[in-house]
């Protein structure tokens, strides 16, 4: 078998940016080409090359040029921008599964890696504990791209034998890159704002509860499911995984632990709603048991681990 040669699509987003430093740190650095349509947020270690994630003819480029055998395509619209530009959200987060499971289909890859998200679930989902199998009506244009995207990975798998593998992400938090358009986002400006100004008003109100993951477990999460052995992989749609659920009251708690005197207001927002319409804690028995996921990170070990790296860098 050809050497493991990884291209992540979308690599200088909140996840690309910490996983692709993951893989380079598990697979080495030249063996993972970093790519975006933007440019990244961090120096880069290894080989990074601008691409659209919807031209078929770059991407093709890219794997021959650099034999590349897997691709995690990270490149998409999040739940609150793509509420802006339904259309767009469509086309980016539709075609470039398209091209990367066409590609796979061809022979040209090994692997694929594609997220999905909670957002899948709906308001008529069961808010507790959500099971692997469910009622999954969303009613917002993201999660109706992500629930079709499953849709498709699972017939790719089972009609032409693509080895696509995903996961429902919940919202994730972490310090080394920066969120962009989604309504789990506050969980990680409440940190910024706190540090710098002692203070932060939350685009979600008190009582809304959702399910979050850090994402050193989440990138961990990200690499095991797709270095498991494919028998093990029973999911073709995407795996719930759960990290710890919270609401914006419990966290200012946390972050108050850190910064005495913070401050949190309330100023809810259209994100309000996508928030209402998604699950609070989500059953993931089917990865533990499958592929041997487990969490290691709670609400006041992430918020900690948060804290010790993020002042430094804001506070110098
Ligand atoms: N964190 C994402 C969002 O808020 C959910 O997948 O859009």
């Amino acid at each position: 078998m050809a050497e493991k040669k990884v291209l992540v699509i979308g690599s200088s987003g909140q996840i690309g940016t910490e996983l692709v430093e993951g893989l380079r740190e598990r697979f080495g650095a030249e063996n993972v080409v970093a790519s975006d349509i933007k440019e990244p947020q961090v120096e880069q270690t290894g080989p990074f090359v601008m691409v659209d994630a919807t031209d078929r003819r770059g991407i093709e480029r890219i794997i021959e040029k650099h034999g590349i055998t897997e691709v995690y395509l990270l490149a998409a619209l999040l739940s609150a921008t793509a509420e802006k530009d339904p259309a767009f959200a469509w086309k980016l987060n539709m075609e470039s599964l398209f091209i990367v499971l066409e590609l796979a289909r061809d022979g040209k890859l090994n692997r694929v890696y594609w997220p999905s998200s909670i957002a899948v679930f709906g308001p008529t989902t069961p808010k507790h504990m959500t099971p692997q199998h469910t009622i999954a009506e969303p009613t917002t244009v993201y999660g109706i791209s992500k629930l079709a995207g499953e849709g498709w990975c699972q017939y790719y798998h089972k009609r032409y034998g693509v080895d696509v593998r995903s996961i429902r992400y919940p919202g994730l938090i972490g310090w080394r890159s920066a969120p962009g358009g989604g309504t789990t986002d506050y969980a990680v400006h409440i940190f910024h704002e706190a540090i710098k100004h002692g203070a932060y008003t939350s685009f979600l109100g008190p009582k809304t509860t959702l399910p979050m993951m850090y994402m050193p477990d989440a990138i961990r999460a990200t690499i095991d499911l797709m270095e498991a052995p494919a028998q093990h992989v029973k999911e073709r749609t995407g795996y719930n995984l759960a990290g710890f659920s919270f609401d914006p009251e419990q966290i200012a708690v946390e972050v108050e632990r850190h910064i005495p005197g913070f401050k949190m207001s309330y100023a809810p927002d259209s994100r309000q709603a996508i928030a209402d319409s998604w699950p609070q804690s989500i059953d993931d028995s089917a990865a533990r048991a499958d592929w041997g996921w487990e969490p290691r990170y709670d609400l006041s070990a992430m918020v900690d681990d948060m804290m010790t790296n993020l002042v430094p860098m804001i506070k110098g």
